[in-house]
């Protein structure tokens, strides 16, 4: 397997990193503006590669030929949020790097899979899906699964149980409009407003960590890379939340199955404001 990941910052040199530790790729590409940064990055992986005695080749460039015949290109460039900076703000900026990146994965690596993680997160699925001209069960973005991560984290935190002892997903957009569902705590009742409150803190996240930190989260980021390539290297069925389409043509984060075929399964909650909130970015696009 070949992956690609276009923008090597924290969240794709973390993402390569996993990968390697892993062992997902035999080859890995790095396509970044930065040229030497990436270069130098490249070499480090390299070596963690052979520290950890498996055989992943990582190449980096700031052309994209690198990344030709790749099985699952992920997009993590463009310009992060900054402090006070809401995912809207980065729309227009970072609409003129998805697609030019997925305009180049559509040359490139035309039966691979796009995986986006640039932010807003949704109307970039969109944006790579009509600049790369690939079919709807092809692009994908990684949100739901990392929203989902600290919905479980908050759960867990708040009963003070193990992660593994608590569930829950949010679907919807990685935005204003995330709901949470299925809810879970071992042993535990969880009411209306208690869901509410750790939904809240979950779609808080990615602002706590900006504020602390002074730029966006990049572990967990990575992390839900990972699990996807994982599911779609494995093809046994695993299903993920990630930004996908339905017929009506825009994506909005959803359950997907990565089984020998991908399918976005039936909707299992309410979001109408969700998709209508995607829906008005994504049409911005369009003029
Ligand atoms: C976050 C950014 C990556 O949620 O959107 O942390």
């Amino acid at each position: 397997m070949k992956i690609a990941i276009i923008g090597a910052g924290n969240v794709g040199a973390n993402a390569a990193a996993l990968l390697i530790a892993r062992n997902v790729a035999k080859k890995i590409a790095l396509v970044d503006i930065a040229k030497n940064p990436t270069l130098g990055k490249a070499l480090d992986l390299n070596h963690m590669a052979a520290l950890l005695e498996n055989d992943t080749k990582i190449k980096a460039s700031d052309e994209y030929k690198i990344i030709k015949n790749a099985d699952i290109c992920v997009i993590t460039a463009g310009v992060p949020r900054k402090v006070g900076q809401s995912r809207a703000d980065l729309l227009a900026t970072n609409a003129s790097i998805i697609k030019h990146a997925s305009k180049q994965i559509a040359k490139y690596a035309p039966k691979s899979v796009i995986v986006v993680v640039s932010n807003p997160l949704d109307a970039m699925t969109f944006c790579a899906h009509s600049a790369s001209g690939f079919e709807r069960g092809k692009v994908f973005g990684m949100a739901g699964e990392l929203d989902s991560a600290r919905l479980r984290f908050e759960i867990a935190k708040h009963f003070g149980l193990k992660n593994s002892e608590c569930k829950g997903q949010i679907y919807g957009e990685h935005g204003e409009n995330m709901s949470a569902a299925n809810l879970y705590a071992k042993g535990q009742k969880i009411s209306q407003n208690l869901a509410c409150e750790l939904e809240n803190l979950a779609k808080e996240s990615g602002a706590r960590i900006i504020s602390l930190l002074g730029s966006s989260a990049y572990f967990a980021p990575a992390a839900g890379i990972l699990k996807i390539c994982e599911a779609l290297k494995a093809k046994n069925g695993k299903v993920l939340v990630c930004s996908a389409f339905d017929e009506s043509g825009y994506p909005c984060g959803r359950a997907v199955k990565f089984g020998k075929k991908i399918k976005i399964l039936a909707d299992i909650c309410e979001l109408k404001t969700a998709k209508e909130a995607i829906k008005k970015d994504c049409d911005l696009l369009k003029i």
